[in-house]
């Protein structure tokens, strides 16, 4: 029986670690989360959920879709929050939605150099460097936990999160306002990468311009992949550097690789 890792990521830091613990543990194959009811889950040994934190949470719509499978009694199943400063609640989301499903869960969490270019540009590359090759050594420790099974604790929200934890629920509720106001510039080639990208297909093509719906999960992947940076917001300062993961690419199909 082989492992499945199910990812969901806007700018490839959640599938650049299901890529390293793919290779690391063997015999496993990765599939996007929003997919994972073609597949029969319940048959797989092992089970890995890696996702991005939002706003000190699981994206929404990566909770709705890990609610929805369905797993074995017994089955090994791990998780980890990849997050640029503060992972929150996001394993106890995990926790409370597999709560009856009688599942070994191994709880973790891997930092990032963080993505939400609406409130801040890129790191400096060095900096990305440093902290994406820490992620590469919790990569491989993590591996031989889940080899293991490994009894993990509870990752619990720290401090940061409990003080801002009214802002996030507020901010949360805007996702869709907020998507709606992308917009592309000047120097876009309608190569539409962007609506190949999209998780919730919430940018469409009318007359050849680009028009954005409320259906935003705010993953970033549309502003952060654009080959033209043409993609803005009115939120979005003038020179704030973009960021996608260094180990990933995206192909024709806009999946990545
Ligand atoms: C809308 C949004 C909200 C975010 N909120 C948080 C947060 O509360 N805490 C945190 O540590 N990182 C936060 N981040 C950063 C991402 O969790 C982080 O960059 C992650 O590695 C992105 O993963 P991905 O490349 O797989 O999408 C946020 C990013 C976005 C786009
Ligand atoms: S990815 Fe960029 S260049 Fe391509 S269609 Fe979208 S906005 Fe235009
Ligand atoms: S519109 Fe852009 S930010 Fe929103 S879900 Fe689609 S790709 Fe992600």
């Amino acid at each position: 029986m082989s492992n499945v890792i199910f990812y969901f990521s806007g700018t490839g830091d959640s599938y650049s670690i299901a890529k390293g613990i793919q290779k690391k543990i063997g015999d496993t194959i990765l599939a996007p989360l929003l997919k994972a009811k073609d597949y029969k889950v319940a048959e797989y040994n092992i089970v890995g959920f890696i996702f991005p934190v939002y706003y000190v949470h699981v994206p929404q719509i990566a909770l709705s879709a890990i609610n929805d499978i369905s797993l074995r009694k017994g089955q090994q199943v791990f998780a980890i929050a990849a997050y640029g400063g503060s992972w929150g609640y996001a394993l106890q989301d995990i926790r409370e939605a597999l709560s009856g499903k009688e599942v070994i869960l191994q709880e973790y969490k891997i930092r990032t150099p963080g993505n939400y270019i609406l409130e801040y540009g890129a790191l400096p590359k060095t900096y990305q460097e440093y902290i994406l090759k820490k992620a590469e050594k919790q990569i491989n420790k993590i591996s031989g936990f889940i080899l293991e099974v490994k009894k993990t604790g509870y990752i619990k929200p720290n401090l940061i999160a409990r003080i801002f934890h009214s802002r996030s629920n507020k901010q949360r509720s805007l996702f869709g306002e907020i998507g709606s106001k992308f917009y592309a510039k000047e120097q876009c080639v309608h190569c539409y990468q962007c609506v190949k990208l999209c998780p919730t297909k919430n940018i469409t093509i009318s007359n050849g311009n680009l028009i954005w719906g409320n259906k935003c999960a705010q993953c970033m992947a549309c502003i952060q992949w654009c080959p033209q940076n043409a993609v803005s917001h009115p939120l979005m300062k003038k020179d704030r550097r973009h960021y996608t993961n260094p180990n990933v690419v995206v192909n024709q199909s806009g999946e990545f690789e």
